[in-house]
């Protein structure tokens, strides 16, 4: 993705929608981390940094790749889903308002007219990466959100139909 990407107040739109979901419990279990201009970069150079380390054999294309993973779009938002163990509201609900998080803010950066991608890749799941971004024990990463313009048009992709994956309930005999 290309520039522009949204800016201020656009951003701002795409993350209050992704504040705006069901949320059982009224817990907010999810944050968000934005990574604009240099900052891209600089968590660039901690994925590089990390990646080498992890992988000795590493080339050095290989390393300059995750050096340049967040510049690939203008705006770049980390949701991190936030879980509250042993309370009533099931984990399984905090975890699955946090991917309503995710699927709000694209749908808000589509009709802006952006394009927007859920990745995440191994970054979302090192705990190296995950002490860079300061996150706490019961926090993890949803998704990284890629916002910016389409510089080539998307390919659609097979999608389900919908006769394979719905059936009305019937009571058993
Ligand atoms: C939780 C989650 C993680 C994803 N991670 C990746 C990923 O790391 N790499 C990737 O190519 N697609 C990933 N995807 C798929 C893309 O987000 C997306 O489905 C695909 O690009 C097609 O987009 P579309 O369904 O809006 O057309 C992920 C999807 C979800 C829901």
């Amino acid at each position: 993705m290309v520039e522009p990407g949204p800016d201020e107040g656009e951003l701002h739109t795409i993350l209050r929608a992704g504040a705006r979901v069901p949320d059982h419990g009224k817990l907010a279990p999810w944050r968000f981390i934005l990574f604009r201009g240099e900052a891209r970069a600089q968590f660039g150079a901690e994925l590089a940094r990390i990646h080498a380390a992890a992988q000795p054999g590493a080339t050095e294309d290989q390393i300059a790749f995750e050096a340049n993973r967040l510049t690939r779009a203008p705006v770049v938002v980390a949701v991190v889903s936030r879980v509250t163990p042993g309370i009533k509201i099931p984990e399984w609900e905090q975890l699955l308002s946090a991917g309503a998080v995710c699927q709000n803010m694209l749908v808000a950066a589509t009709a802006l007219g952006f394009g927007a991608q859920w990745l995440t890749e191994w970054y979302a799941f090192d705990g190296e990466v995950n002490r860079v971004l300061g996150l706490g024990e019961n926090e993890k990463i949803a998704g990284y959100l890629y916002f910016g313009s389409e510089s080539v048009a998307k390919d659609e992709r097979p999608r389900p139909e919908l006769s394979d994956i719905t059936s009305n309930w019937t009571p058993a005999r």
